[in-house]
C-alpha cells in the first residue's frame, strides 16, 4: 500500500489516480486545511470515469488527519503495512510563507519528522518528497538542471530545502533507505474527466486558478506582474507542465525506489520549455474563446523572471518525460473550471 500524505490536493488527487490505474492500493491522509471530503468522490468520480471499474473503495482509503498529531501517524504505521510514501502534504503559499514564517517551518519540517519518525515504527524506507523549483538561488542561467545553485528567497523554498537535507541526511546514515526528491516546476492542467484538478479551499495566487476565474466572471481582470522582464514579451516565464504528466512521473520514480534498497534520486519535474504569462494568457484564451482582460502592474516580490528545467536527467534516471502540450494543459484547466462551475 502507498501513503499519500497531502492526498486530497491537486498533485495529490491525481496521483491518486495514476496509482490506481498501476494497481496499487492507495491511502490518504491529509488535514483538510486546504481542500475538503467531498475531493474523495471527486477522485472516485474520476477514477471511474478512466477506467470504468467501480471497485475503487477496495482499493483506496482515507483517513483524516494532521503529521503534527503524532500519535495519528504512528497508528498508521502500525495499522496499514505501508511500502513506500508520497509526502506532499504541507503549506505551500510563498505570499503567505513571508507573513508566517513560523507556519511554515512547523506545518512543513516538523510535520515531515514526524512522518519519518512514524515512517521508522512502522519500517517503511522509502520516501519521495515533493519539493519545488523555488529551491533554486534566483541568479541561475536557465535551464535550470538538478546541481545549479540552491538558495531560496521565501520561508517556504527554505522549508522545502531544509527538508531535502534532513531527507538526504537521513539517507546517509541508514543501511537501507531511497528517497526520490521531486522539485516541481508549475503544474496546470486536470484530470482527463474535468471532474478534478486545481481548486484549493483557499484562495490562490497562481497563474491558472486566476485565470479560470476571470473567465467565469468572478474576477475582472488579470494583474500581470511585470511586462518589463528581460523576456520574449517582457512577462515572467514558466516552465508549466501537465498535471497528468507530473503524476505519471511519480509513477516512475516510485517504481525507481521501490527497486532498489539504497537510492538518492533528486529530478526537477517540468518540459524544459518555458512560456511566457502572455502566452499562457493567450492560449487560454484561444481553448475558452473567453476574452481575459489584462492590466500591467508591478513586479510581485520575490518573483523570477524566468524559471524552465532542463529535463534530461529525469529522462535518464527514470525514462520519463512530460508530453503535453501547453494547449493540451490550458484546454484541461478550462474544461475543469467550467465544470466545477
Ligand atoms: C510559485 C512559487 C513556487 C510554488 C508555486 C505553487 C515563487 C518564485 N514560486 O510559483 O515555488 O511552488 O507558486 O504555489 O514564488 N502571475 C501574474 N498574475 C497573477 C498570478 C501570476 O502575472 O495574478 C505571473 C507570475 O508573476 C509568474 C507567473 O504568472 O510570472 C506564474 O505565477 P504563479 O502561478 O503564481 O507561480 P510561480 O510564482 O511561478
Amino acid at each position: 500500500m502507498i501513503l499519500i500524505t497531502g492526498g486530497l490536493g491537486y498533485i495529490g488527487s491525481h496521483i491518486a489516480i495514476e496509482l490506481l490505474k498501476e494497481n496499487f492500493k492507495v491511502l490518504v491522509i491529509d488535514n483538510l486545511e486546504n481542500s475538503s471530503i467531498n475531493q474523495v468522490n471527486l477522485i472516485e468520480k474520476a477514477y471511474e470515469f478512466e477506467t470504468k471499474d467501480c471497485d475503487f473503495f477496495h482499493k483506496f482509503r482515507f483517513l483524516e488527519g494532521d503529521l503534527l498529531n503524532k500519535s495519528f501517524l504512528g497508528n498508521v504505521f502500525l495499522s496499514y503495512k505501508i511500502d513506500a510514501v508520497i509526502h506532499l502534504a504541507g503549506l505551500k503559499s510563498v505570499e503567505d510563507s513571508v507573513k508566517n514564517p513560523l507556519n511554515y517551518y512547523v506545518s512543513n519540517v516538523f510535520g515531515s519528522i514526524n512522518l519519518l519518525q512514524a515512517m521508522k515504527t512502522g519500517n517503511t524506507k522509502k520516501i519521495i518528497f515533493s519539493s519545488s523549483a523555488c529551491v533554486y538561488a534566483p541568479k541561475n542561467t536557465m535551464p535550470l538542471s538538478e546541481d545549479s545553485t540552491l538558495g531560496p528567497i521565501n520561508p517556504y523554498g527554505n522549508t522545502k530545502l531544509v527538508t531535502e537535507n534532513l531527507l538526504k541526511e537521513y539517507h546517509k546514515c541508514l543501511s537501507t533507505f531511497s528517497v526520490g526528491i521531486l522539485r516541481y516546476f508549475n503544474p496546470i492542467g486536470s484530470h482527463c474527466s474535468h471532474i478534478i484538478g486545481d481548486s484549493p479551499r483557499n484562495e490562490s495566487a497562481n497563474l491558472m486558478p486566476i485565470l479560470g476565474k476571470i473567465s467565469l466572471g468572478s474576477i475582472k481582470h488579470l494583474n500581470i506582474f511585470g511586462n518589463d522582464y528581460a523576456t520574449i514579451d517582457g512577462t515572467g516565464v514558466r516552465d508549466f507542465i501537465h498535471v497528468v504528466d507530473l503524476a505519471r512521473g511519480h509513477i516512475s520514480a516510485l517504481q525507481k525506489i521501490l527497486s532498489e534498497d539504497k537510492t538518492l534520486l533528486t529530478l526537477n519535474f517540468g518540459t524544459g520549455v518555458g512560456y511566457s504569462v502572455l502566452q499562457v494568457v493567450k492560449m487560454f484564451q484561444e481553448v475558452s474563446k473567453e476574452k481575459i482582460p489584462i492590466k500591467y502592474c508591478s513586479r510581485r516580490a520575490g518573483d523570477l523572471s524566468i524559471s524552465y528545467t532542463n529535463p534530461s536527467l529525469a529522462m535518464e534516471m527514470l525514462g520519463w518525460k512530460a508530453e503535453k502540450s501547453l494547449q493540451e494543459m490550458c484546454n484541461d484547466s478550462w474544461l475543469f473550471f467550467k465544470n466545477k462551475n
